[in-house]
């Protein structure tokens, strides 16, 4: 609160032309270091509803606009700017991770109550909208963006153009190697948000497949899901300027626990930064229970542009089998969750729903293994062919030339 008041005593006071206008922000640290110098302009579209319609409202960022007293310089793991005018607020949270910066986080506190920005808000207040940019520059290098970057949040669209900036800066001035945003046509960064760079795999060696852990959820209507498995998590992060693929097993040490009703079965499974929870339904209709969704989320290893991963898909149609029977997988199996994150299974068993006496039912062998079983039979039944025809030769052979010694 006390801040809020803050920033309406800066606001009188810039208003009042006390203080310098410019548009460089600058945040320094305790020893006058400067940690965030930074040159841009901002363009704010904000939707808010007036009288049974909504309104949309666009303003750039005045000049007036004050670097806030909660910047922070190297606070936790991270630097803000926070910058003020009116009673609103524009956060960014810079990061350093391995020879790079970027920001992390974008965040505006508007109030609506501000009727020179939002005239007749039926609501009022604070409202706050974050997101995440893909401004992202290699250390000891000034990010320069003249193009526009559109970055969408919820109610509002903030631009950001003719960005000159630079944090974590070695000597207090813009270094003068430049890192060139896409928008205008650098490639010195890929940033985070495109979904295709150059792919490099994760040079680390592949890990051993897995082991098998085995896990249970009971209802009130006793044990609806019994599964072996083992599970191994594939996930694609962005890392330098490359994108990487890592692979984690789950250790058998994790965690479960679940929850079942007549439609839904969850299984949650928890080791260290690492959750998996399965959702699992059932086709009434066609009598097939099967893995529906997956929510995954990891914290990434220490080169990652990003320090966490979360995807989720609530759409799959996975390790299908009838209701009352179990679905086996010798073979790997590899489920797609997002394009940032797969599950690789191995040596799968798993009933859903109707368990009877808590043991796996009759089987259901997966494609794949079917699939596994049809080569020897082929080669099994081309190979027995072979021989049929090898031995009827010789026996039309014999024949022949028994005919043959006749007639001489
Ligand atoms: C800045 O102050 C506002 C208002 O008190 C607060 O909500 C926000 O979290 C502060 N930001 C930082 C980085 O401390
Ligand atoms: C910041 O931007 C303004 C307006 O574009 C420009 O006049 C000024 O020279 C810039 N300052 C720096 C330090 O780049
Ligand atoms: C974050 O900060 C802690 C100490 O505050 C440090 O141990 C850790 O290495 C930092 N992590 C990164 C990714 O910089
Ligand atoms: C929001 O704006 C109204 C009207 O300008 C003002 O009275 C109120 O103090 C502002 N709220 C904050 C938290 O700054
Ligand atoms: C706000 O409401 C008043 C009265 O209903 C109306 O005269 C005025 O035009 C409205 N202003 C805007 C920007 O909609
Ligand atoms: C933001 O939203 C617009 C309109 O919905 C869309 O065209 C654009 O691709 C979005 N941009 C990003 C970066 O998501
Ligand atoms: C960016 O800077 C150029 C040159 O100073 C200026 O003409 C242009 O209007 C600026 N763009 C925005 C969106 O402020
Ligand atoms: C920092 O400034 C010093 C002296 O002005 C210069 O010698 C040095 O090269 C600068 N370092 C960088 C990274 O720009
Ligand atoms: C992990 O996922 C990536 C990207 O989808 C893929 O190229 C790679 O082969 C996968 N690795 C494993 C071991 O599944
Ligand atoms: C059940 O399966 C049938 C046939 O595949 C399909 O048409 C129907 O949409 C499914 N129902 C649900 C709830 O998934
Ligand atoms: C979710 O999984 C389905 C089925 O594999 C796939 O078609 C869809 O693209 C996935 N969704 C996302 C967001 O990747
Ligand atoms: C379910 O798991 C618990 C321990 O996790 C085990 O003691 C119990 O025997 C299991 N039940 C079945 C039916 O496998």
């Amino acid at each position: 609160m006390a801040a809020r008041w803050g920033w309406g005593l800066l606001f009188v006071a810039v208003s009042l032309g006390f203080l310098q206008e410019s548009s460089t922000y600058e945040v320094k640290d305790d020893h006058d270091k400067i940690c965030i110098l930074a040159n841009f302009s901002v363009l704010f579209t904000v939707e808010y509803n007036i009288k049974d319609k909504k309104e949309s409202k666009t303003f750039p960022l005045p000049e007036s606009a004050k670097v806030l007293k909660n910047s922070t310089c190297n606070k936790g793991n991270s630097s803000v700017l926070a910058i003020g005018f009116s009673t609103h607020s524009l956060e960014m949270t810079f990061e350093r991770s391995k020879g790079f910066y970027s920001i992390n986080n974008l965040t505006f506190r508007y109030n609506l109550s501000d009727a020179l920005f939002f005239p007749n808000s039926t609501k009022g207040g604070i409202q706050e909208a974050t997101a995440g940019t893909d401004v992202r520059a290699g250390l000891n290098t000034t990010y320069r963006c003249i193009n526009k970057d559109r970055i969408n949040m919820t109610n509002v669209v903030i631009f950001l153009s003719n960005v000159t900036l630079e944090a974590y800066l070695p000597n207090n001035t813009f270094s003068p190697k430049l890192t060139i945003c896409c928008e205008d046509g650098g490639s010195t960064v890929a940033p985070v948000t495109t979904s295709t760079p150059t792919t490099s795999h994760a040079p680390t060696t592949p890990p051993h497949n897995p082991n098998v852990g085995t896990y249970n959820v009971t209802g009130s209507g006793g044990i609806c899901l019994l599964a072996s498995m083992g599970l191994q998590l594939n996930v694609t992060y962005l890392a330098k300027d490359k994108l990487q693929s890592d692979v984690l097993n789950l250790p058998t040490t994790a965690s479960h626990s679940g929850s079942c009703d007549n439609n839904t079965i969850f299984l949650n499974l928890t080791s260290g930064n690492t959750r998996l929870s399965f959702r699992f339904a059932q086709n009434t209709s066609t009598e097939k229970y099967f893995l529906q969704g997956i929510v995954v989320s990891t914290r990434l290893p220490p080169g990652a542009a990003r320090q966490d991963l979360s995807a989720f898909n609530n759409s799959l149609s996975a390790l299908k089998a009838s209701v009352g029977k179990s679905y086996k997988c010798r073979a790997e199996e590899s489920i797609w969750v997002t394009s940032n994150a797969s599950l690789n299974i191995f040596d799968v068993q798993i009933q859903a729903f109707k368990i009877e006496g808590g043991n796996f039912g009759a089987v259901e062998e997966c494609q794949l293994d079917e699939n596994n079983m049809l080569i020897p039979i082929i080669v099994g039944a081309a190979l027995a062919g072979l021989v049929l025809i090898v031995l009827i030769a010789y026996l039309i052979g014999r024949k022949r030339s028994h005919a043959g010694y006749q007639t001489i």
